[in-house]
């Protein structure tokens, strides 16, 4: 079937022989969009045989023809950001200009690592012996960083560019090989990523690309023997993955329930713009997004007032017309959202706007004088809704921050550094921005989530370190 867009392995493009196909739905349309390779367990063994082979070959290839090749690469991919960009809008129906942003930002993400791994893994580190006690100078211990082997790269929907350039690029520099499971939305266009890893001329059976159903080859693929390392981004599955998965290193970066507090002493414009920015774009569809708002009861009525006017100029419509509010990437997710939703409607949220759902196209709302008792108060929704809980005091919103599950990121709009920083020590998150909404870019920041928000730390210099091993040689005198 030529409409079936084929998976990639060992330097080449293939069907499976199962001869099934997985449908990619178009979130606007609702309709079938694109059709990918329902890989089977047996090619997965295969894929996973390649991948090894060729990564000791790589291990072996200099580190800077291994940069020089990445640095390829990235420009491949800005040159085809436009097709890529298109594929994004269809698949996940990201506004048409983030689209483009996107695969740009995952270009630049990727040179970047090229130029870290050339300078982190060009350096080992030399001891000597006799600094501990009971030594003499005997002993000169000579440490490298060493490639892990296979990596497998999980990356989500919301990012299937970016999140999965961002486990890859680190992966290859440190000569790792790597096997991408893209996530069915998102999976064409992580084809066409994958093609621009292909025309950039990398060894065969280094990079590989699997696409199928979760349950048939997610399991298997976590699981399986031949995977030294797993980086996945994604929701409650990296739970489990965890739990399954054996004695390799991993990176998991799940959910988050991002909490921005707001004090009296607030620039209130500044920070109604970033919660705005912050919650509603790509339609709250981010791990990062403002999740929930704590804000002084003092303020409260401003702050709502100036966030309900940035609200209603939001356009809502389809991707291709660049609206900022555009349908959630399912009808699953689209449901759950109006769960939450109902549950607040039933306590007596107060509804700053009407609920408005047509298909998987949600209206943005804002929730004031949400409560605990909500689950909106609690549970991600993945889409443009954002709680509003008005509180009596900052240990308050440290607090309602802190019983979270979550400790992704959170803010903190005040006008006092003291009290920035004094309550950004004292939230339970990875990382805390004063006067600004939540985000993980830069790209080569840190990015990491407490508590059930993940595992490890990201960002360029962390996952290269991540992705490989110390190996020493000690040098024995006589
Ligand atoms: O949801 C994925 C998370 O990585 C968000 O990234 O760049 O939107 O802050 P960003």
């Amino acid at each position: 079937d030529g409409d079936v867009y084929k998976y990639y392995t060992d330097g080449e493009w293939r069907k499976s022989p199962s001869g099934k196909s997985v449908s990619v739905i178009n979130p606007t349309t609702r309709k079938p969009q694109y059709k990918v390779q329902a890989c089977t367990q047996e090619e997965v063994n295969k894929v996973m045989e390649s991948a090894k082979a060729a990564q000791k070959s790589w291990a072996r290839t200099p580190l800077w023809k291994r940069a020089e090749l990445l640095h390829k690469a990235a420009a491949i991919l800005k040159e085809h950001k436009a097709p890529i960009a298109e594929c994004l809008v269809k698949e996940i129906a990201k506004p048409a200009k983030d689209a483009v942003t996107e695969v740009v930002r995952s270009g630049d993400l990727v040179s970047y690592t090229a130029e870290e791994g050339v300078r982190i893994l060009g350096e080992g580190k030399f001891l000597l012996s006799d600094s501990f006690p009971g030594n003499n100078r005997s002993k000169y211990c000579l440490s490298s960083k060493i490639p892990l082997g296979v990596v497998l790269a999980i990356p989500p929907f919301n990012y299937p560019i970016n999140l999965a350039v961002s486990k890859i690029a680190p992966a290859l520099i440190s000569g790792n090989s790597l096997v991408l499971k893209p996530p069915t939305q998102g999976a064409v266009s992580a084809l066409h990523m994958v093609h621009c890893f292909h025309l950039a001329g990398f060894p065969k059976g280094l990079i590989s690309c699997v696409t199928g159903k979760g349950s048939e080859i997610g399991d298997f693929l976590t699981m399986h023997p031949g995977v030294n390392c797993i980086s996945f981004t994604g929701g409650d599955t990296g739970i489990a993955i965890s739990k399954k998965s054996g004695m390799i290193p991993l990176q998991m970066e799940l959910g988050g329930k991002d909490a921005c507090i707001v004090l009296e002493d607030a620039d209130l414009d500044l920070a109604a713009a970033n919660i705005v920015k912050g919650g509603f774009s790509y339609s709250g569809q981010r791990c990062t997004a403002v999740k929930v708002v704590l804000v002084m009861e003092s303020v409260a009525d401003a702050l709502v007032e100036k966030v309900k006017a940035k609200v209603a100029r939001l356009t809502v419509g389809p991707p291709e017309e660049d609206c900022d509010i555009t349908p959630v990437v399912s009808e699953s997710s689209a449901n759950f959202i109006e769960g939450l939703v109902m549950d607040a409607k039933e306590k007596r949220a107060t509804f700053c706007q009407e609920f408005q759902r047509e298909g998987n196209l949600i209206w943005p709302l804002l929730l004031d004088h949400v409560r605990p008792d909500m689950r909106i108060a609690w549970e991600e929704p993945f889409g443009p809704v954002l709680p509003v809980i008005r509180i009596n005091s900052v240990e308050e919103g440290i607090h309602h921050c802190n019983a979270s599950n979550f400790g992704l990121q959170g803010c903190v709009f005040t006008r006092d550094i003291n009290k920035a920083i004094m309550i950004s020590d004292a939230m339970e998150t990875g990382t805390v921005q004063i006067n600004s909404a939540p985000a993980r870019g830069p790209d080569h920041f840190p990015f990491q989530g407490l508590k059930d928000s993940g595992i490890g730390s990201q960002g360029i210099t962390n996952s290269i370190n991540m992705m490989t091993k110390i190996k020493s040689v000690v040098i024995n005198l006589p």
